[in-house]
């Protein structure tokens, strides 16, 4: 807690931590009072607009620090687990970036330590806080849709080569990425697609690096098999000049509802009458504060995702996306790349 008696807010790690960074100034129930970085160059950037808050260049000195409730972990993702469960072994809770980990047994440790401290831990997934995705999550779920058959979801993004060096040479690695366009871009829509398919049965995929300077993947391919039956193809791309659309479109014995990122393209179950987005969304609902996902300045739905973890710790409750939750993407792309490197389909336990 802080002098103010908000819970302390820390941020470690600002590429994307930015936004962390000013979500967490704005919302009224805590105070920003750290930010870690390596770059004092980055910590700066901060603290001169935002004086009272303190910079840290040693994480570990960081978790010393007692006005600290909450680190948001924005770090490269090959090392959030160690990051991760240092903190919560210091008694702090955390929200961790995507992907939770590289891999599921540095997830499953993250797990183990949070049932050991009984400290909370979110994860970031904000595109299930995209307008359109509570409604359509309801359309299946209630079976307005149908039986629901296919799916098909194509992240095709692209990526200059100058992204995967220099400071960031860390991207695209095995090591610290888990990956390339799947792990690190797609993962968002391979979680989606899990949360409206429901869970799978098996993959088989193939990979290859087209156009880039990487050790792990710039392009998967891949069809899933769900045990209900239903069947989705789903690409992942970083070479898709100059960085195009997410589709996701999802077909039921009643219905159909495509998409382009978060927008909708079309919404038809038969028996319900033609709407366009905004009918749809005042019809089945706009989900929770999903306002705050289109605050001008702010990235997607990271604001409400920040916001709940902080509600989550003061009402003691799970957060948004708890770390069974998060894990489910990072299984999924596990037996993508094992299926790609064996040729062989890979099927769920
Ligand atoms: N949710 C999203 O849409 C989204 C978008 C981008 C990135 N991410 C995720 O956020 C994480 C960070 O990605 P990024 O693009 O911001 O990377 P980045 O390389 O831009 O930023 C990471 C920062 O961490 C700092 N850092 C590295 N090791 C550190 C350490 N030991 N102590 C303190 N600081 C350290 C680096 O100096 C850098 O400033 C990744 O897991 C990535 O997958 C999520």
């Amino acid at each position: 807690m802080t002098k103010n008696n908000k819970l302390g807010y820390a941020v470690a790690g600002l590429g994307v931590g930015k936004i962390h960074v000013e979500s967490a100034l704005k919302y009224d129930k805590c105070e920003l009072v750290a930010v870690c970085d390596l770059l004092t160059e980055k910590l700066k950037a901060v603290t001169e607009k935002n004086p009272e808050v303190k910079a840290y260049t040693d994480f570990d000195e960081m978790l010393r620090d007692e006005e600290i409730d909450i680190i948001s972990i924005c770090l490269p993702s090959g090392i959030h687990a160690d990051f991760a469960v240092k903190s919560l072994e210091a008694g702090k809770h955390v929200l961790i970036e995507k992907p939770i980990d590289i891999t599921v047994s540095a997830a499953e440790r993250i797990e183990e330590a949070r049932i050991r401290t009984g400290k909370k831990v979110g994860c970031i997934y904000q595109n299930r806080n995209n307008a359109v995705m509570r409604p359509l999550k309801e359309a299946i779920d209630s079976g307005r849709l149908g039986r629901i058959f296919l799916g098909t979801f194509a992240v095709k993004w692209y990526r200059e080569q100058s992204y995967y060096e220099g400071k960031h040479s860390w991207h695209g690695t095995w090591a610290m990425d888990g990956g390339g366009s799947l792990m690190n871009q797609a993962i968002h829509t391979v979680d989606i697609m899990q949360w409206l398919m429901g869970e799978p049965e098996s993959v088989s995929s193939t990979m290859s690096v087209n156009n880039h300077n990487i050790e792990s993947e710039d392009l998967t391919a891949s069809v899933f098999r769900f045990r209900n039956g239903a069947t989705a193809t789903f690409l992942s791309t970083t070479c898709a000049y100059p960085g195009l659309s997410t589709d996701i479109q999802i077909y039921g014995t009643n219905g159909s509802v495509e998409l382009d990122a978060d927008v909708l393209k079309r919404w038809k179950i038969k028996g319900e009458d033609e709407c366009d987005e905004e009918d749809m969304l005042d019809r089945y609902g706009r989900g929770n504060r999903v306002a705050c996902a289109y605050e001008p300045g702010l990235k997607y739905g990271h604001i409400t995702q920040i916001e709940d973890m902080v509600d989550a710790v003061l009402e003691d409750r799970d957060p948004q996306i708890t770390p069974s939750e998060a894990i489910k993407a990072v299984r999924l792309i596990e037996a993508v790349y094992r299926s790609a490197r064996t040729g062989k389909t890979v099927f769920f336990e």
